[in-house]
């Protein structure tokens, strides 16, 4: 039996049988009904989609109140222990896991898509000396689109891949020069021979060595980091990446609108706020005298609460680790007594209890970011990196999706109508 939902519209009267599919009701059928004939049909209000689908997607499944997050059907635990990177971004791309020939072909042809036309290089010497990171990727990301114009045939399936292998090769190098553009330092180019978290650590910190080395744990931790926020279904810069792209623009510049949305504090901030959290609270002693402070609503605790998870961010314990692991190698960061000490008393305590305030992804990142002394600025670039794949995928799943158009809500106009213009000489008399 087909489910359906029966609608009794009470300015005219009459009831409407509107088809339940997937738990969703088509927002076209709510279009057909109408109080007259010249009257447009009932739509929904929805600011920020809070509420609406707007797509079909085999991507990625969360289920917020049982902290499940799976990447085309795999335990996101799994794929964290047992796969690397950029196994996970051919299995989002792909929507499989690859056989021994794919994956070596799929690794042999990102690593040898790291550099960069020379001309990229010398327009980011032209930032400012404290130009921010975030800028400077998606200003170079959108920048890409003029050195591959062949990227605007998005309807054939190999230049589609060419394109993606290109974008996941070369966001590290745009990443690591950003970060030292900054530092005044020169600009490192790509080795080869590293791994594709080797080689981004090399391109970040080498100095006068002929060879980078870095610490096995730093690159399996930076791996694992990249691994968790590889996609996240449809948060904000997916999402913008998807309208972007609905216009069948070339990737590029649908990427570098994804940027610009993970950019912002809502989005792709919270981790520093954890960590100036941290450093206000100063000392484990101060614990109970700020959670008494979170609970009589002064402020909020930084790193916990999400709006899909209702239980524990499951990217949170797999961190959790990882900043154990880096802290074998760099030395403990004294926050992380206070961070450990602040989740035993938060997941205690009734307030956060009955709130189903757990720890999210945010909580102990930060933590592992400046122990691999990177500064504040660069936490979402190392962000935007891991999210790569993911973009990716939902635009690929974008352009081959025959249901999908440009993506143009409507709007309840609220503004003045038919107005006489009075030009400036009549007006200002
Ligand atoms: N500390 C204290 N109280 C909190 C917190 C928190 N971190 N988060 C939510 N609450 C309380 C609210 O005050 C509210 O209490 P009330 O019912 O007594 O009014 C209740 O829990 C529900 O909160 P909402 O704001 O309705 O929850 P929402 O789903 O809108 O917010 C959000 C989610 C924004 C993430 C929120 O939990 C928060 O501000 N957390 C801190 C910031 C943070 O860590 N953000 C990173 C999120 S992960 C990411 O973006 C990658």
């Amino acid at each position: 039996m087909t489910e359906s939902l029966t609608v009794r519209d009470n300015r005219t009267g009459v009831e409407y049988d509107i088809p339940i599919t997937d738990g969703t009701i088509r927002a076209a059928d709510l279009g057909k009904i109408k109080a007259s004939e010249d009257n447009p049909g009932l739509a929904v209000y929805d600011p920020g989609f809070v509420n609406t689908a707007s797509c079909r997607s085999s991507v990625t499944y969360i289920d917020g109140d049982k902290g499940v997050l799976e990447y085309r059907g795999y335990p996101i635990e799994q794929l964290a222990e047992k796969s690397s990177f950029l196994e996970v971004s051919y299995l989002l791309v792909h929507g499989a896991l690859p056989t021994k020939e794919e994956y070596d072909a799929w690794v042999h042809e990102i690593t040898f898509h790291t550099f960069v036309h020379e001309n990229i290089k010398e327009f980011m010497q032209g930032f400012r000396y404290d130009a921010h990171p975030m800028g400077m990727l998606m200003a170079s990301v959108g920048a890409m689109s003029t050195f591959y114009p062949d990227a605007a045939n998005i309807s054939d399936p190999d230049n589609r891949r060419l394109q993606i292998i290109r974008l996941i090769a070369k966001m590290p190098t745009l990443g690591a020069w950003a970060f030292r553009h900054a530092q005044g330092k020169p600009y490192v180019y790509p080795d080869n021979d590293l791994s594709y978290t080797g080689n981004f650590l090399s391109m970040l910190f080498k100095m006068s060595e002929s060879k980078y080395a870095s610490d096995d744990r730093i690159e399996k931790a930076l791996d694992t980091l990249f691994i968790l926020h590889a996609d996240h279904e449809q948060n904000a810069s997916a999402n913008a990446v998807r309208s972007v792209g609905s216009t069948q623009v070339d990737p590029y510049s649908s990427v570098a609108a994804g940027v610009g949305a993970l950019f912002g504090p809502l989005h792709g901030g919270a981790n520093e706020a954890v960590l100036r959290m941290l450093r206000r609270i100063g000392k484990v002693e101060n614990i109970p005298a700020f959670i008494e402070g979170v609970k009589a609503g002064n402020e909020r605790l930084m790193g916990f609460g999400h709006r899909v998870y209702k239980n524990y961010d499951p990217r949170a314990t797999i961190i959790k680790q990882q900043a154990l692991n880096v802290f074998e190698v760099t030395g403990t960061n004294p926050l992380l007594n206070i961070a450990m000490e602040l989740e035993k008393i938060a997941l205690e305590d009734e307030y956060f209890v009955k709130r189903k305030l757990y720890p999210n992804v945010d909580f102990y990142s930060g933590l592992i970011y400046e122990a691999l002394e990177f500064p504040p600025e660069m936490f979402t670039v190392l962000f935007a990196i891991g999210r790569t794949p993911g973009w990716l995928s939902q635009w690929l799943e974008l352009v081959q999706d025959k249901e999908q158009k440009i993506a143009r809500p409507k709007q309840i106009y609220t503004g003045e109508r038919g107005l006489t213009f009075v030009p400036r000489d009549v007006r200002w008399a």
